[in-house]
Formats: C-alpha cells, sequence, structure tokens
C-alpha cells in the first residue's frame, strides 16, 4: 500500500503528546505499511530538515506519554518516512506544493490528520476539493477529526453539513480517543466475547444503578485558554463519558461490524433522559488564577448528573455521572451496582491503566484502525449529533459555578445529588468491589 499521513498542526500539543510518539511505537512493532510517508505541515517557515530536530525533541525531552526508551534504529525509520511542508493551510498555493509532494511520493492512499484549529477546517476542505485532493480514482482518502465536534447540537450538525459537501461519511473518522482504548474496547469483549456469567445479569431486574465517573487530581496545567471556552460538561462528558456508557449498557449487535456497532451505540443515546434539576455544576478554588483563564470565569470544573436510559432493558435505573478536576483521586471507571447478592459490583475501570498490560495506545489504535479502513471506534454523524441532544439541555442550567477545594470530592451538593437516593458514589469504597 502506498500511503501518506498528512498531519495537518505537526507542531501542535496533540502532534507532540500523542501522535508522533504513537507512530514511533507503530514503526517499533512494525505496524505501519511499507510504503507509509508521513507529512507534518505548520505554518512556522521551517526547512524540511528541521523536522527531525523535531523528532527528537518530543521523542527525547517531550515524550511524556510514552515512557519508554527511544532506540536509535527505530527513529532512523520513522525520519526516513517524515516529511516537513510549511505553509498556510488556509493558502491555495501550499496545496499545489502538497499535490506535488504526494505525486513525488506516488502515494494513492491519503490520510488528512486534523491536529489544528477548528477554524480552518471550511478553507481546508475547500482547498482539498479544489486541489482534487479529497478523493481518489486509485485509492483512499480519509480524514481524522478531533473532538471537540462542535460546541453544540448546531455547530455539531453544520460542521457535519461542511463535511459532506466534500467528503462521504466512509471517509470522516471522528475520533474520540477513549474509543482507541483497550480498556473500553475490552468493555465489549468482556460483555459479548467472553462467556461472561455476569452479562446476563445487565438489566433492570438485578441492577441498582450505574455509575460512570472520569476524575482527575490535577488542574488545567497550560490547557487554561482551551479549557475555559469548553468547560467539563463538553470537554469530557459529551464524549467520553458517553462513550464509556453506551460500551457499558448497549445490547449485543447482530455482528462486530461498524454499521451494527456504532447502531447500539446510537441506540442507548437516544434514550438517554437529560435531567435539567438533576445536574450540579463546580469549579476549584484557585481555578481563576490559571494561566490564560478569565478572571471572573464561570467555566465549570466538574459536574455530576444523574439521568434514565428511558428502554426495556435499564427502566428506572439511575445513572449518575461525574467529573472533575484537582479532586482527591484520579480514576476513570463504570460501576455497576448490583441490587442484591454476589458480586455486589461490576466495575470496568478505564484509568490508571496497567500499563504493563496495555499493548496498545488509544491513537495506536486510532490510526491503525483509520490505515485499515475500520470506522467501528469513530463517531458517525449521527452519534456526535444525539451526543449533544443529550448536552444542550443540561449545558444551559450553567451558571455560577459551586467553588470546592482541591484535594475534596468535589461540591458537598454532587454527593447530595446521589446520597438523597440513599447511594454513595462508588469510586472512594474500594473495599466493597467484589469483581473488577
Ligand atoms: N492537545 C490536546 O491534548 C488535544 C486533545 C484532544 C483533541 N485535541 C484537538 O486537536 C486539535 C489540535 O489541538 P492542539 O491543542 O494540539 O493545538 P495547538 O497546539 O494550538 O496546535 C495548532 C497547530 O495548528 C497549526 N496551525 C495553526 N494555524 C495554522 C495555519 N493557518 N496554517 C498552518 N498551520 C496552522 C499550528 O502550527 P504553527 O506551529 O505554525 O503555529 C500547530 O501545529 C484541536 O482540534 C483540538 O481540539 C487536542
Amino acid at each position: 500500500m502506498s500511503l501518506s499521513l498528512i498531519i495537518f498542526g505537526i507542531t501542535s500539543n496533540l502532534a507532540q503528546k500523542y501522535l508522533l510518539p504513537a507512530l514511533y511505537d507503530l514503526e517499533e512493532k512494525g505496524l505501519l505499511p511499507e510504503n507509509t510517508s508521513i507529512i507534518g505541515v505548520a505554518r512556522s517557515p521551517k526547512e524540511e530538515g528541521w523536522i527531525q530536530e523535531h523528532l527528537d525533541l518530543t521523542l527525547s525531552k517531550e515524550n511524556l506519554h510514552h515512557k519508554h526508551t527511544i532506540q536509535d534504529p527505530v527513529k532512523q525509520a520513522l525520519l526516513k518516512r517524515l516529511h516537513y511542508l510549511n505553509g498556510h493551510l488556509d493558502d491555495p498555493e501550499f496545496y499545489q506544493r502538497l499535490h506535488k509532494k504526494l505525486t513525488d511520493l506516488n502515494s494513492k492512499n491519503l490520510i488528512f490528520y486534523l491536529a489544528t484549529y477548528p477554524e480552518l477546517y471550511q478553507a481546508i476542505f475547500q482547498n482539498l476539493k479544489d486541489s482534487k485532493l479529497h478523493k481518489s480514482k486509485t485509492g483512499f482518502v480519509r480524514l481524522m477529526i478531533e473532538k471537540p465536534f462542535g460546541q453544540d447540537l448546531n455547530s455539531a450538525k453544520a460542521l457535519n453539513k461542511l463535511l459532506h459537501q466534500f467528503f462521504e461519511e466512509n471517509q470522516i473518522y471522528r475520533l474520540d480517543h477513549y474509543l482507541g482504548k483497550e480498556t473500553l474496547r475490552g468493555i465489549l469483549e468482556f460483555r459479548f466475547k467472553t462467556s461472561s456469567n455476569l452479562q446476563p445479569l445487565i438489566d433492570s431486574r438485578h441492577i441498582d444503578h450505574i455509575q460512570v465517573t472520569a476524575i482527575e487530581n490535577f488542574g488545567i496545567g497550560e490547557r487554561g485558554a482551551f479549557y475555559d471556552r469548553v468547560g467539563a460538561l463538553k470537554d469530557v462528558g459529551q464524549n467520553h463519558l458517553l462513550q464509556m456508557l453506551t460500551a457499558a449498557t448497549m445490547d449485543k449487535p447482530a455482528k462486530f461490524t461498524n454499521e451494527e456497532v456504532t447502531s447500539e451505540r446510537i441506540k442507548i443515546l437516544k434514550k438517554l433522559t437529560p435531567l435539567k434539576d438533576s445536574v450540579v455544576f463546580g469549579q476549584y478554588q484557585g481555578y481563576l488564577s490559571e494561566k490564560n483563564v478569565n478572571p471572573s470565569s464561570k467555566t465549570e470544573t466538574f459536574f455530576a448528573l444523574k439521568t434514565f436510559i428511558n428502554n426495556d432493558r435499564f427502566k428506572d435505573i439511575p445513572i449518575y455521572i461525574r467529573a472533575g478536576k484537582k479532586l482527591a483521586q484520579t480514576l476513570t471507571e463504570v460501576v455497576i451496582v448490583f441490587k442484591q447478592g454476589e458480586p455486589k459490583l461490576l466495575r470496568f475501570k478505564i484509568q490508571p491503566e496497567e500499563q504493563l498490560l496495555m499493548s496498545q495506545d488509544p491513537y495506536e489504535a486510532l490510526i491503525l484502525d483509520a490505515i485499515r479502513g475500520d470506522q467501528t471506534f469513530f463517531n458517525d454523524a449521527e452519534e456526535v449529533e444525539i451526543q449533544w441532544a443529550f448536552i444542550d439541555p443540561l449545558a444551559s442550567k450553567k451558571g455560577q459555578p459551586i467553588i470546592y477545594q482541591p484535594g475534596t470530592d468535589g461540591p458537598k451538593e454532587a454527593d447530595l445529588l446521589i446520597r438523597r437516593d440513599g447511594r454513595s458514589w462508588a469510586g472512594t469504597q474500594t473495599s466493597d468491589f467484589s469483581k473488577t
């Protein structure tokens, strides 16, 4: 296969933290198709040779994500594939140079990875079309597009509409990197592919309630400019937490194809009920002094909510979802609490991951899926829109967030949300867990 992976935004935080380390690992494992080129694009007027320095720096000093030894032969092999093209993504002249580069490389298959600002998408799509790089007669053209996908239902619809003016749905790979996580894919394995005797118990006759948690003991770090515009509900609620919930509750797909798996996820999302009076927003004390945060910001760094899946299987089973920063611990999990008997709980732990057991990082998995043309673990147009349809009414309830102290479990109102139903958050009661 002759393939070019074109990364729009090679100097981005995303490329440094995730994409280049993932590509290094794919190289090390020999998983990149033989004839693969990687073309990094950014504005900065740098010579081609600069990319070597950038890779060195990314893999050495900034190799925070993949904490393992970098082997020189692997790095050299990756470097051979790596090219740099400088240019403005809204400049048609750049696309002529890109076209020439791809012709020189004789690349029949193209994957464009948008590691850049959404404001540039329209110009990118139009220019790809004008330079006839948006489809191929002899191979494939695919587009990898990062979360957040829009900021609400209307903008997500507009983005889908825009995409469909230039690309077919089977060319579009909308990423939520949680869908690349082995631990999340493992939920489906456990529920549907192993002969689990717990799977038949996942219904309203046996379950008391479900909890979905993604909490962190650290703050927003350097992400202030981005985070302050978005907040916890949209940053992780609309995507990661809903993905965890659907993995734990969807019906078994008739077949493990993209269409069937996505359709089962969508069925759950369609039945989720937003309860505007059962949502709590919090902000950690000290957030307003973080870098690039508006000093009078009302952005939430924490949310907790209650919802129901309005279908036969989960009728009247409360679902409690929470996420937040600067809390007492770091933990990402789905917990299914049974009504009685043994086990008391079924816990799907997503993070912290047992590093030694993990053979593949999510970005590796998703890049490979895109190369293979498997969209199962990407969101389709309808899925992102339904996620937003659930989030929008809840987001409309945002007001002044409740201030909570760093290192705690968040606002006490979040505790009350579950305690008034006679229940409690499971994360702190590790000794209760009888099944992991
Ligand atoms: N960072 C993360 O952890 C993360 C996680 C999930 C999703 N995402 C998503 O990934 C995308 C990138 O985010 P980021 O935080 O990594 O962005 P970022 O660090 O701000 O990087 C933006 C990139 O776009 C390039 N760029 C900007 N304007 C350009 C132009 N007119 N022409 C050519 N290149 C241009 C920049 O190149 P220059 O060097 O020339 O400025 C840079 O490489 C966003 O959609 C974001 O939502 C990021």
